[in-house]
């Protein structure tokens, strides 16, 4: 599996957050761990984000864009509502053979790309399919709520799946969602169910609108109920896993998952203080920060799980493998 990641170019900080709205930089620390975050420039856009991890996981794999059957872009702040940020990242690649879709599942989106890729892969469609989970979440965070403007950030995450060899690779996955909280963490307008008028405008509904304890509550539940399914079905003990990659929304939400899950700090992957919530990035930009820091070995066991917008929530499993200059590694 090779890996890429990108961040946005500017850097906001708790300090330049005290400036614009009613915080703290003690308030926005101790109630969710983060210090800075990293926003796209003007003019640039989910896709910018999406191509350059995606240029860095081909060549950390040896592999070219030519290579590419499927891009799978995972996105909450696609370029457009059509068409796919997908298709502008295969334009922008030139992988002029891959097929190209996106995936909306919230900040569950990176992993239910992977279980994606996997299918395809193990069913022989497609050899070489490129995951990505990118956002923006800048374009759409209202600087005038002090409640959301302090959590987001903005990067993009890619991988490259491919036919696995040995037992190394993904091992298992699971996917789940509850619709019954889509109003809980939803971009209102803009919509076929709330077209964007002046008055959509004025109400400030095209902004990112959240319930922030009832996801808190969510995300602690099934942290920990998607990490024991995705082990169960990988044959797998808590013991086994060398590095827990979990969705970087709240540091505490997950020290609520560490704990019950008697997980020592040193296997868990943060880079929430430095980035902030990158929705569908932040589980790809830890993978590939763990990858490229020699802190992953060849045959470790890591666990992604996440949840986010929709309500939705997924785990994988995937035992870490060489990475091949230029052949096929790691389903
Ligand atoms: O990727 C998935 C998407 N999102 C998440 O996972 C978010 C999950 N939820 C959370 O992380 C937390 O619920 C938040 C960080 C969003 C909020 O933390 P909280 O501990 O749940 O705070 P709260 O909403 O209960 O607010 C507590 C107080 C309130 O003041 P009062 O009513 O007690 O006087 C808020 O108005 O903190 C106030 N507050 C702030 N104060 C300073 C809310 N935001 C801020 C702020 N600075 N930025």
């Amino acid at each position: 599996m090779g890996v890429g990641s990108s961040l946005g170019q500017r850097v906001l900080t708790n300090q330049d957050l005290e400036k614009m709205v009613d915080t703290s930089d003690q308030w926005i620390r101790e109630r969710t761990g983060i210090l800075t975050r990293y926003i796209l420039e003007q003019g640039e856009a989910t896709s910018d984000l999406a191509t350059r991890a995606a240029l860095k996981a081909l060549e950390h794999c040896g592999k070219a864009p030519e290579d590419l059957d499927l891009i799978l872009v995972a996105t909450a702040t696609p370029d457009m509502i059509f068409p796919a940020t997908s298709c502008m990242v295969q334009r922008n690649l030139g992988a002029h053979g891959a097929a190209a879709f996106d995936i909306l599942a919230g900040c569950s989106g990176f992993v239910y790309g992977i279980a994606t890729a996997a299918s395809f892969v193990e069913a022989r469609m497609y050899e070489n399919v490129l995951v990505i989970g990118s956002d923006a979440l800048s374009r759409i965070t209202d600087y005038e709520d002090r409640a959301t403007c302090v959590l987001f950030g903005d990067g993009a995450g890619a991988a490259v799946v491919s036919p696995a060899q040995g037992d190394e690779g993904i091992l298992a996955s699971c996917l789940g969602a509850d619709g019954h909280g889509a109003s809980v963490l939803c971009l209102p307008a803009g919509g076929s169910l709330m077209p964007a008028s002046a008055e959509t405008v004025a109400g400030r509904q095209h902004f990112l609108k959240m319930d922030g304890k009832r996801v808190f509550e969510f995300a602690v539940k099934v942290m920990g109920k998607a990490s024991r399914l995705v082990l169960e079905k990988a044959g797998l003990d808590i013991e086994d896993v060398s590095l827990f990659i979990p969705h970087q929304a709240n540091i505490r939400i997950i020290e609520a998952a560490r704990k019950r899950f008697r997980v020592p700090m040193e296997r868990m992957a943060l880079n929430l203080d430095r980035y902030g919530n990158m929705s569908t990035a932040s589980i790809p930009v830890a993978l590939d920060e763990a990858a490229r820091s020699g802190r992953l070995k060849v045959g470790d066991v890591v666990l992604m799980v996440a949840f986010g917008a929709g309500l939705t929530w997924g785990a994988s499993v995937v035992r870490w493998g060489e990475i091949a200059q230029g052949g096929g590694q790691n389903g």
